[in-house]
């Protein structure tokens, strides 16, 4: 009988921004494009792999799943349709065009603003001419870019380093993303220099106390802020070097009174004062919708119009804009608006506060460092601390290294069987012998709870915290949904 033609799998570029969204670090993809095509613009995390050596890479990566971009994908389909976990990106050039987050040594928005500024060149007047030029030496001038997305909070942080000298500064980075941000800075061989916050953010932790401790990197927030843990106070026009290049911090309050924008070869990080058609709130962190009227319009605005715009989130999957298309189209801060009308539609917004708010201001104030010291920040559900698989993985070092405990609370012959048990975590059956624990134990350890789907070990959880235990948490979804992400397990 004929054997039956096997066909290669392929995903769109909305199916794998899906998967890559919901944790960038459970496919691994692979970019056989030729080199300059990635180093100008590629997904972030992708990997650059010649066409000779996907084999072998692939053969490297075992069962996890493997995402190829490639201009030619038919000619690949032949060679990797007999593998499993293994699927081709239809039409890579559409995740540019969907404007999803790129990671790059060419500035996207920028790139493409310049082709279309090469275009029309003929009939500009000199003026024009030397702005276009302008572009042409933001390409050439050695600057690395990196925009960091992080889901939980829709924030992004931004990586931007000097070439030459490969000293870079880090925007915005988030406590739970820290690992993922060091390792990119690692990859590309730059020596962190600052850790910079563009304000005391209410919404997400920074990650900046973390990174100083583990690159010596300095940290760097509004001197208004008042907080003592940081190295340097911004003032106004305040300038930090990287290498021959100069990042200058420019006041821009409302959001919060603390609010810096960055300035970094023709592009501004705008946090929550300037977001991509929206802007920060002002109901609260001494917001004022007056103040950043004020430093919207009068100092944003007078930028050059090709500045590039990055902000502090988005929660549409925007990832850039320019100071022109802002004054154009942003609907509460556009040119066409006054300062009454402004005002009037940030009264008339009604948000409700962030859910981290409690947590995030107190920790953000202490640069960072939650009061506590914890290393896992569990969403509350229902009454009981909760992390994801992902999260534990991320801080499995720290469980190796005793700064958290893990405790699988299933049957003796459950531990060792074809789920196997997290490395590193210790058996305490459910029932008397994890009450017998949890009486002699120390109440202020960081214990995470698991089992085999997450409902016993949310009962530990809760039975501990009726103890007096105050940092113990469940893991959710248990051993089934470890070893569905093909989580490391041991079985010994
Ligand atoms: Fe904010």
């Amino acid at each position: 009988m004929e054997r039956m033609r096997k066909t290669a799998t392929y995903l769109s570029c909305e199916q794998v921004y899906k998967v890559w969204c919901t944790d960038p670090h459970l496919i691994a993809v692979l970019d056989i494009r030729p080199k300059e095509m990635f180093l100008a613009a590629h997904i972030p995390g992708a990997i650059s792999v010649s066409p000779q050596e996907l084999s072998g890479e692939l053969d490297r990566l075992g069962e996890k799943l493997a995402v190829i971009v490639s201009l030619e994908t038919e000619a690949v389909a032949e060679d990797v349709v007999d593998r499993e976990n293994v699927v081709l990106m239809s039409h890579c050039h559409q995740w540019l065009e969907m404007n999803h987050p790129v990671a790059g040594d060419g500035l996207k928005t920028t790139l493409l603003e310049f082709k279309r500024r090469e275009k029309s060149m003929v009939n500009r007047t000199s003026d024009e001419k030397t702005s276009g030029s302008a572009s042409r030496v933001l390409l050439e001038n050695g600057t690395i870019f990196h925009q960091l997305f992080e889901a939980e909070s829709s924030t992004y942080t931004y990586i931007i380093a000097d070439r030459a000298s490969k000293e870079a500064a880090i925007i915005d980075p988030v406590i739970e993303t820290v690992d993922r941000d060091l390792k990119l800075i690692e990859e590309l061989g730059l020596n962190l220099v600052y850790v910079l916050d563009t304000h005391i953010h209410a919404d997400h932790i920074t990650g900046a106390s973390e990174i100083r401790k583990r690159t010596g990197a300095k940290t760097a927030v509004s001197k208004l802020a008042g907080v003592s843990c940081v190295d340097t106070g911004l003032e106004d026009g305040q300038e930090l070097k990287l290498g021959t290049k100069t990042i200058r911090a420019i006041s821009t309050p409302g959001h919060t009174d603390t609010c810096m924008t960055f300035a970094f070869e023709g592009m501004v990080f705008t946090g929550d004062a300037l977001l991509i058609r929206g802007c920060g709130r002002t109901d609260f962190q001494q917001g004022s919708s007056d103040t950043l009227f004020e430093s919207v319009r009068e100092k944003l605005f007078t930028l050059p119009d090709d500045t590039v715009v990055y902000p502090g989130h988005d929660y549409r999957g925007l990832t850039s804009s320019t100071i022109g298309l802002e004054k154009a189209f942003n609907p509460r801060l556009g040119v066409k608006n006054s300062r009454e009308d402004f005002k009037r539609i940030m009264s008339e917004l009604k948000l409700a506060h962030p859910k981290k708010i409690q947590e995030a201001v107190p920790a953000n104030l202490a640069c960072g460092q939650t009061r506590d010291n914890r290393v896992l920040h569990p969403q509350i559900v229902d009454g009981i601390p909760e992390i994801s698989c992902e999260d534990l993985l991320r801080h499995l070092s720290d469980a190796k290294a005793g700064r958290i405990q893990l405790i699988d609370v299933r049957r003796p012959d459950e531990f060792n069987n074809e789920l196997g048990h997290v490395p590193g975590a210790r058996l305490v059956t459910l029932g008397p012998e994890l009450t017998e624990f949890l009486k002699n134990s120390d109440r202020d350890q960081e214990i995470v709870f698991l089992c085999r789907s997450g409902g016993r070990s949310g009962s530990a959880t809760a039975e501990s915290i009726q103890l007096g235990y105050k940092k113990t948490i469940n893991m959710v979804g248990g051993m089934i949904r470890w070893n569905e992400k093909k989580f490391e397990v041991e079985r010994k």
